[in-house]
């Protein structure tokens, strides 16, 4: 079968049709790259022989589908890429969508459109990953930590309140394990003070709060589709989002600032600088995303709904368990008004009705076997601040909740995918280890 050509790739080598077209585009991925793909993704399992003579079969039936097919010619910024931010703008409600590198590049390019510059002040939670907070310490703006409310370790927006000055610029609220912070007290401030918002959604796609989608709320919002999220793009991957009009410039924000639309004179294509609320500005990063990426994320996407309803049933059936058992805190769940996506399960412990606290509580279950996986120790307690000139100290003092609530009371409970057995296992050794510190 004839070679199909290459399809027009993205902007940047749009030179239209030609009789003799440019071939310096690169190397098709071809039958011998998909069966090292596949591969990777099955990998040989305890019956080697079996697993070998299936492989060369697949390894055959791939060559002979290529001689029916054509490989695919694009493989960055098409059609795909497209047809997933369409679907992600469908289920979210949302005006703009655009497919990144992961969730950190999406918080850049929210923050260079809110117009954050060297100086001013963001406001975060104590307890988070280390990159909510990575681009306004990358340029310069000052870092504030908001303590946490202490039930659900979520940004507190009364001590948001406290910590607002004339200087700050963004607050930067986030979805622990998926479940809102109290977003209508972070808009009011927002709104009140002239401050924007840029939601860390990391965990939270598929998420709802009052009718509106988690991370759609402010005026722009980054989820992760990192390969441990509820669901992935092959690895890593993110999703900006915004209902603001700066959405339109989203595919220049992803890319350089390359405008295909507008060429100057005599060459393809223009190169623009920015403008968000703030002055112009250049854009250093390529954050673009890959096909496959896309195309695994859409088809991962369609079970989204039946994950979290998993992931929700199994928290629920927790949280029976663990009903009067003295000394467990109930870990948060659905409202009428709050759809969480059950990305971690919260489980914290109140040390004073027990003797020992979640340190103690942590080394007993993993003696029994069970992983926990505790998301995430206070960002002031990282070299990286005290390193950039903060006074850590001063800031731990001003986030007692959230010291209590790392050193002696919450850690995360896996939720998916777990097969009954093991989610019961779990629940079990739990109630047996809290009955035995109680005091
Ligand atoms: C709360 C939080 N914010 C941000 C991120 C960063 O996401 P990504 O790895 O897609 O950049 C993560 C990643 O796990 C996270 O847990």
């Amino acid at each position: 079968m004839e070679e199909k050509k290459k399809e027009k790739s993205d902007f940047r080598y749009s030179t239209g049709e030609a009789k003799v077209p440019w071939a310096a585009i690169g190397e098709n991925v071809n039958a011998d790259d998909i069966s090292e793909i596949i591969k990777f993704l099955i990998p040989g399992g305890d019956d080697k022989v079996a697993y070998d003579e299936q492989l060369l079969k697949v390894e055959e039936e791939i060559k002979k589908l290529k001689e029916k097919g054509s490989y695919a010619t694009k493989l960055s910024l098409g059609n795909k890429v497209k047809e997933l931010e369409e679907e992600v703008k469908k289920l979210l409600k949302v005006k703009y969508a655009c497919f990144v590198t992961n969730a950190t590049a999406g918080f850049e390019i929210g923050l260079k459109f809110c117009g954050l510059k060297p100086g001013d002040e963001v406001i975060a939670p104590a307890i988070t990953f280390l990159s909510t907070i990575q681009y306004p310490l990358e340029i310069g703006a000052k870092v504030v930590l908001a303590d946490v409310d202490p039930g659900t370790i979520n940004i507190d927006p009364e001590d948001v309140a406290k910590k607002i000055t004339k200087n700050t610029k963004v607050i930067i609220p986030v979805y622990i394990g998926g479940y809102p912070p109290e977003m209508n007290s972070i808009m009011k401030l927002a709104k009140e003070n002239n401050i924007s918002v840029v939601e860390d959604a990391a965990h939270a796609f598929g998420g709802w709060y009052q009718g509106k989608a988690s991370g759609a709320i402010g005026d722009f919002g980054s989820y992760s589709f990192h390969e441990v999220k509820n669901v992935n793009s092959l690895g890593e991957g993110g999703i900006v989002v915004t209902n603001s009009d700066f959405g339109e410039d989203f595919p220049k924000s992803r890319f350089g600032g390359f405008d295909i639309a507008h060429p100057i004179e005599k060459w393809l294509y223009d190169v623009v600088a920015l403008k968000g609320k703030g002055e112009h500005y250049s854009v250093a990063g390529n954050h673009s995303s890959t096909e496959v990426q896309a195309l695994v994320l859409l088809n991962q996407i369609k079970r989204i709904k039946q994950i979290i309803e998993v992931r929700r049933k199994n928290a629920e059936y927790l949280n029976r368990r663990f009903e009067g058992v003295k000394g467990i805190i109930p870990s948060p769940l659905d409202t009428d008004e709050i759809k969480g996506t059950y990305h971690l399960y919260l489980f914290q412990l109140n040390p004073d009705k027990l003797n020992g606290d979640i340190q103690d509580f942590k080394k007993r279950l993993t003696e029994k076997g069970v992983t926990q996986i505790p998301h995430f120790a206070p960002l002031y307690r990282f070299s990286y601040m005290k390193q950039l000139g903060y006074d850590t100290e001063a800031m731990k003092k001003t986030c007692p909740n959230a010291e209590e609530v790392f050193l002696h009371r919450f850690t995360h409970l896996p939720l998916y995918p777990l097969t009954e057995e093991q989610l019961k296992y779990m629940a079990d050794a739990v109630v047996e280890t809290v009955e035995k510190m109680r005091r």
